[in-house]
């Protein structure tokens, strides 16, 4: 489809995806959840001005988390914001100065709650924690409940995996992100527990992206180079908390070097039976991050 037109950097506004209303969808960083015949799209809204950190390195305020809803995976319907950014208080985890990035949402069968996970930082990035909100409703509104270090450990870039059991991980880019973590969660979702597993120790990977296939794990990781493309890998095991294998580039063609410039973000099982999965990813523009657009 027109969605999936390659191009060449910056120029991206001819490619957006756009919502039932005709505008830019603002869900960067996203996931999906089908639940009940509907896909729900969860993602970081980034709106306003662009600008530079004494880092160099770019960021817009914390916006919260936008959710769009479709049942062909092609008309998205703009739900609103489910979880909105805090203006008042500047020590709270979702203030506009803070980072709020790749929120994820499940669903648990058990509780009949929606749960989101999402990376919350400091706009240092120092703070590194990973924070959750509820709600009754798919579209929200979201409560927001604390952000965590799960087991102790910091965590940044991050996904969720619920697997055929009802179990629910959480992966995320730990260890100064140079080491992924794995982590089981409690029954309701809400808490970490200390199962856990360290994968590609000392690779510095991030963007996690997993899914299943024939009772097999898979995961697409990005490199660590901030807005920057860099080459995606792919890895699989057989045991989610076992001994993941990397492959290297799932990526083939022009451009494949730098994921067609995208970053990835979520691996949607369209038809997991047939092999029918979709690879989502982010394209940045740094310069202008609310206009980054996507890559499918
Ligand atoms: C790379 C991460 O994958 C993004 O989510 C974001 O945190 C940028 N770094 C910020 O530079």
């Amino acid at each position: 489809s027109s969605h999936c037109v390659l191009n060449n950097g910056y120029s991206q506004e001819k490619y957006t995806f756009k919502d039932t209303d005709g505008k830019h969808i603002n869900a960067h960083g996203g996931g999906i959840l089908f639940h009940k015949g509907t896909y729900y799209w969860y993602g970081e809204i980034k709106e306003g001005e662009s600008y530079s950190m004494p880092s160099g390195s770019r960021r817009v305020d914390a916006g919260g988390v936008s959710c769009y809803s479709s049942k062909d995976l092609k008309n998205w319907k703009n739900e609103g914001v489910v979880l909105a950014a805090n203006t008042t208080d500047p020590n709270h985890d979702l203030h506009i100065s803070k980072v709020i990035e790749r929120p994820k949402v499940v669903y648990n069968k058990k509780t009949k709650k929606y749960v989101m996970w999402m990376h919350v930082d400091s706009e240092d990035y120092s703070y590194a924690r990973s924070a959750v909100a509820v709600s009754d409703k798919a579209t929200g509104p979201f409560t927001y409940i604390e952000s965590v270090r799960p087991n102790g450990y910091i965590a940044r870039d991050m996904t969720l995996f619920v697997d055929d059991d009802g179990k629910a991980y959480h992966f995320f880019s730990s260890e100064d992100n140079k080491t992924m973590h794995i982590a089981l969660l409690s029954d309701d979702y809400l808490k970490h527990t200390t199962t856990y597993k360290r994968i590609f120790i000392e690779k510095s990977r991030e963007a996690p992206a997993v899914f299943k296939y024939k009772k097999r794990y898979y995961i697409v990781t990005s490199g660590l180079t901030g807005w920057h493309q860099n080459e995606a890998n792919y890895g699989s095991s057989d045991e989610i908390l076992g001994d993941w294998t990397n492959y290297g580039n799932p990526c083939k063609g022009k451009d494949a070097h730098i994921p067609y410039y995208g970053q990835g973000t979520f691996v949607i099982p369209v038809n997991a039976k047939k092999n029918k999965f979709i690879f989502m990813a982010d394209k940045w523009n740094e310069r202008d991050l609310k206009s980054s657009t996507y890559l499918w």
